[in-house]
């Protein structure tokens, strides 16, 4: 059990972004300290929940605690992460004070909860889903996806859309609505290269314009951030090339 105690020499300070619009405008840091002995092989959902046990008007976002379902993508000490896999020995190895913010780029809804509405509308706009001919649909053969085409989405379907690299991704701040972000382009990318996809075309076309795509300017946040250790970036060159291939094949077949 976790006690959380006030400010003593040796106590871990976890200093929490707190804000609610319904008592103020301003949001504030909000300081919680715990015994440094309690802290050890913990992870930082584990402090975040005891917090929230000690204080019930904090408010964060989890689910799974394991790494699974993106829900608790945090700024932890400047770096964005999620809390459950991020270990509080590894923090404090660094500095005894960890300072916790909403994800950057974002609008603050509650304390540590962003609204992702920007997020899921680019995902959304990649068409995330298996896009069959009409022809094939109920043809059950047509469903089986080669063992080359599986290996090529090493690196890409791991993605849990937990936002922490289109959070830090400066393109994505100032054109979230026209840029679709290094998530959206990662998993656009995992759609592109499966064989069962019969989509590309109506994905790519739909691209045909200076900011989608190539609105990233390969600053690198994105690879440096992500938890799963993906890398958008790459998949974001790749999207670049098959993008430019498709805009001037159709050109050459209008002239
Ligand atoms: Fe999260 Fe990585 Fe997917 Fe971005 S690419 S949403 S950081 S898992
Ligand atoms: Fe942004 Fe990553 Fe490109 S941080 S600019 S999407 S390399």
């Amino acid at each position: 059990m976790i006690h959380i105690k006030k400010n003593q020499k040796d106590n871990l300070e976890l200093s929490i972004y707190r804000y609610n619009s319904s008592i103020s405008s301003y949001p504030y840091m909000k300081s919680y300290f715990f015994q440094m002995e309690k802290v050890k092989g913990k992870m930082l959902l584990d402090l975040l929940i005891q917090v929230k046990k000690k204080d019930p008007s904090f408010s964060f976002r989890m689910s799974c605690g394991q790494g699974v379902c993106g829900s608790d993508g945090m700024n932890i000490n400047g770096r964005n992460g999620l809390s459950c896999i991020t270990s509080v020995d590894w923090l404090i190895k660094r500095n005894k004070k960890i300072v916790i913010k909403p994800l950057t780029g974002f609008p603050i809804l509650k304390d540590l909860i962003v609204d992702l509405s920007s997020f899921f509308n680019q995902y959304q706009k990649v068409l995330p889903y298996i896009i069959k001919d009409q022809k094939d649909i109920f043809d059950k053969r047509k469903n089986i996806q080669k063992v080359d085409s599986r290996n090529q989405l090493e690196g890409l379907y791991e993605c849990i859309l937990c936002a922490c690299c289109s959070s830090s991704c400066p393109s994505f701040w100032w054109n979230e609505k026209k840029f679709l972000g290094p998530a959206a382009i990662l998993v656009l990318y995992r759609f592109l290269l499966d064989d069962r996809d019969h989509g590309n075309d109506l994905r790519l076309r739909r691209l045909h314009d200076h900011f989608s795509v190539f609105k990233c300017h390969n600053i690198m946040n994105c690879v440096s951030f992500c938890p799963k250790k993906l890398n958008p970036n790459k998949a974001i060159r790749s999207v670049k090339i098959m993008l430019l291939k498709h805009i001037f094949k159709k050109i050459n077949k209008k002239l």
